[in-house]
């Protein structure tokens, strides 16, 4: 090749036209760089081109040098493009071996709805559709809601039940729903009926069946002419709904200072429906203890201001917690906090 005998700019053309071909025609990485060093490397054709420079004339030379190098840096581009093509095509081609688009996606892991939630939910709703208002309160409270309005004066003994955790001298984490009762009532007349959900707290030693925070869901009808047939159909239908409807309800006699009389409720034991032979999760008793009930003690409609020769009322409250044992047939109530999302999961 001699740019003295031909113009300078017909040989770029053609150089430049059959290195675009060969570009054209390279199919793999290795082949691109196998074009760079034919056309632009060291001892590759450019170098030829540049050599021919001397045999122009001296005028014509700078300008010659510019241009080939424009041509070069142009080309380069060209080749980085084919290039990036050329890695495009391969990371398809393996994409295309590997993995199927069409395939439908794993979906992502979710979290699921905690079977404590589900449980409150469930007994909140039964007794929603009664017309039952849902009220929820602070956890902690004065001693007043937690005790003095609920007929447990200072030195009353029952306060040693309700071993509690004290903030201050005279506040403390709630250990029981009940002061809902008083809140509820202090701000509306009767008729009354709501249940008030929610967290509590005692200081008590965990293990399989105790918590020191647990939940609760209060129940308090409050009108004229209630009694206790009343509390009983509707705790009957509750555990009816919530455990199935063969379901049965026992009260026990029991004490509680702010209802008179005071019972206990128990249910058949969901897992031997009763049959309590050797059952793990009745003890053999046939049945599951769910919490304390009553008629609301004359001394608290006082004390909120109703007058018990007009009105009388019902009031329950119960664990959460336990009807979650029972329901789901698990032995330890510490799995519920442990947050195991496959144990979680299981559940939902
Ligand atoms: N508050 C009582 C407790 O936590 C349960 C209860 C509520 C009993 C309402 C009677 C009426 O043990």
């Amino acid at each position: 090749m001699n740019p003295g005998a031909l113009n300078l700019s017909t040989l770029l053309d053609d150089f430049h036209r059959r290195f675009e071909a060969a570009v054209a025609h390279a199919t793999d990485e290795r082949a691109l760089e196998d074009v760079r060093v034919a056309f632009l490397g060291r001892s590759g054709e450019v170098t030829t081109l540049r050599r021919g420079i001397g045999q122009l004339p001296a005028s014509e030379r700078p300008n010659a040098g510019k241009v080939i190098n424009e041509a070069v840096e142009r080309m380069e581009r060209e080749l980085g493009v084919a290039q990036a093509r050329l890695e495009n095509r391969a990371f398809d081609d393996e994409l295309a071996q590997t993995i199927d688009v069409t395939f439908p996606s794993i979906p992502p892991a979710t979290g699921s709805i905690h079977p404590i939630r589900t449980v409150l939910r469930d007994a909140a709703t039964y007794f929603q559709r009664r017309g039952f208002a849902v009220v929820v309160g602070p956890e902690i409270e004065p001693e007043y809601y937690n005790f003095d309005a609920l007929n447990i004066p200072p030195t009353h003994p029952a306060r040693e039940g309700f071993d509690s955790f004290f903030i201050t001298d005279s506040m403390l984490l709630r250990p029981h729903t009940s002061p809902m009762q008083i809140r509820t009532m202090q701000e509306h007349q009767p008729p009354i009926a709501i249940v008030a959900p929610g967290r509590c707290y005692r200081r008590d030693a965990v293990d399989a069946r105790h918590l020191f925070q647990f939940n609760q869901i209060e129940g308090l009808l409050v009108a004229q002419g209630i009694h206790f047939g009343h509390l009983k159909g509707m705790l009957t239908g509750m555990c009816r709904e919530l455990f199935g409807e063969d379901q049965r309800v026992r009260f026990r006699p029991s004490f509680f200072p702010f209802t008179e009389p005071s019972a206990e409720f128990d249910t058949t034991c969901p897992k031997c429906k009763g049959l309590a032979d050797a059952c793990s999760m009745c003890g053999g008793s046939g049945w599951i203890e769910l919490g304390g009930s009553g008629m609301v003690h004359p001394n608290v409609l006082r004390e909120v201001g109703y007058d018990p020769d007009l009105y009388t009322g019902w009031a329950f409250g119960f664990g959460i917690e336990r009807i979650g044992l029972a329901r789901y047939e698990i032995d330890d109530i510490r799995r519920f906090v442990e947050s195991d999302p496959d144990f979680l999961a299981q559940l939902a």
